[in-house]
């Protein structure tokens, strides 16, 4: 009954690293070549639920979507917008807000983990997860590629969808979740192989960022943290540091673990680490280059995003009237 679309949100809250880019963009980009209806949104409403700076946030709103075009996203094959650009999100997060309860709320695991550390914790946090079912049902979306941690968040937005069709009317489709872990599942982070790689992780030399200069790139997989043994041999489980950077060159190469170990049967971990180094210099310079070029003209980045904008806002609005009717208003 629905068309097959698929939604996807990002935050701007740093730069993109090798593993959101292998495991989210570059899987984008894949979708978007199977010509299929993908509706990518910047959610920088999301972003503001913990204390940021407003200028960092400007500048990684632009640094994203130079970063979402460098990487292959095409905006004339895409709908790519910022979140706060398009009003409906919030509005029908506040229409989904008054179907949800506390309770469910305060269970999701996410918001545990946020909230742990804070003496107060802001209602935006709180309703978090309220604005992704929005932001997801607002384009009737059937599809959300997640990694498995947000397995649960999707679990709310389906019962939100389902429990306001029962209550108010066939509105909604009740989207599926895409696990798009590829092949080499979640990247680690450089100096800790037993945590992922993250934006979030305080510790800079942790992650290679696809607008980190090539010296800064060698100097970090130099140091990544390996283990005693000087052989290059893959165990996911017992050799998690070494493991990591295989799959990091097999991704950037192209070429099977197997064939990249029988090459480096004659290398130590160490001369290793400067194959890898090379190899994913190569493979993020033309990336780069475009990042450069579109940073250097941001009223093309802007104009991108008002296009977006107006696409999406058509399709979020039609919702919203649909919704508002529903509801009696
Ligand atoms: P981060 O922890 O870097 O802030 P997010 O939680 O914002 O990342 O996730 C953005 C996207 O990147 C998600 O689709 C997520 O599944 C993917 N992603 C994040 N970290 C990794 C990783 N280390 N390996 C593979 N994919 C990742
Ligand atoms: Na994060």
């Amino acid at each position: 009954k629905y068309p097959p679309r698929v939604f996807s949100g990002i935050q701007p809250t740093g730069s993109i690293h090798i593993g959101n880019y292998l495991g989210a963009i570059s899987q984008w980009v894949k979708l978007q070549d199977q010509n299929e209806d993908l509706i990518l949104s910047i959610v920088d409403l999301h972003s503001i639920t913990l204390p940021h700076d407003p200028h960092t946030l400007s500048t990684n709103i632009l640094e994203l979507t130079a970063t979402l075009l460098g990487s292959g996203i095409d905006p004339n094959k895409v709908i790519l917008f910022q979140q706060s650009n398009v009003h409906a999100h919030a509005e029908l997060c506040w229409c989904l807000g008054c179907i949800s309860t506390m309770a469910r709320l305060a269970h999701l695991p996410q918001y545990k983990e946020k909230s742990a550390s804070l003496k107060n914790i802001p209602l935006g946090l709180f309703v978090y997860p309220v604005l992704q079912a929005a932001d997801i049902l607002s384009y009737k979306s059937t599809h959300i590629p997640v990694g498995e941690d947000q397995v649960q968040q999707i679990q709310l937005c389906q019962e939100l969808a389902r429990m306001f069709n029962s209550k108010f009317g066939e509105t909604f489709p009740i989207p599926h979740t895409m696990i798009t872990s590829s092949e080499y599942g979640r990247i680690k982070s450089l100096r800790d192989p037993s945590k992922k790689m993250s934006k979030s992780d305080p510790d800079e030399k942790s992650r290679i960022c696809l607008t980190d200069a090539p010296d800064v790139i060698v100097r970090n997989i130099k140091k990544a943290v390996t283990d005693f043994q000087s052989e290059v041999t893959f165990d996911a489980e017992k050799r998690p540091g070494i493991s990591n950077l295989l799959s990091i060159h097999s991704f950037v190469t192209g070429k099977s673990i197997d064939t990249i170990c029988k090459e480096a049967e004659h290398l130590d971990t160490g001369r290793f680490k400067l194959e890898v180094a090379d190899a994913v210099v190569a493979y993020v310079k033309p990336i780069q280059d475009t990042i450069a070029q579109h940073l250097s003209d941001k009223s093309y980045l802007l104009n991108v995003l008002a296009q977006g904008a107006e696409k999406a806002s058509n399709i979020a609005n039609d919702t919203l009237k649909e919704v508002h009717e529903k509801l009696g208003m």
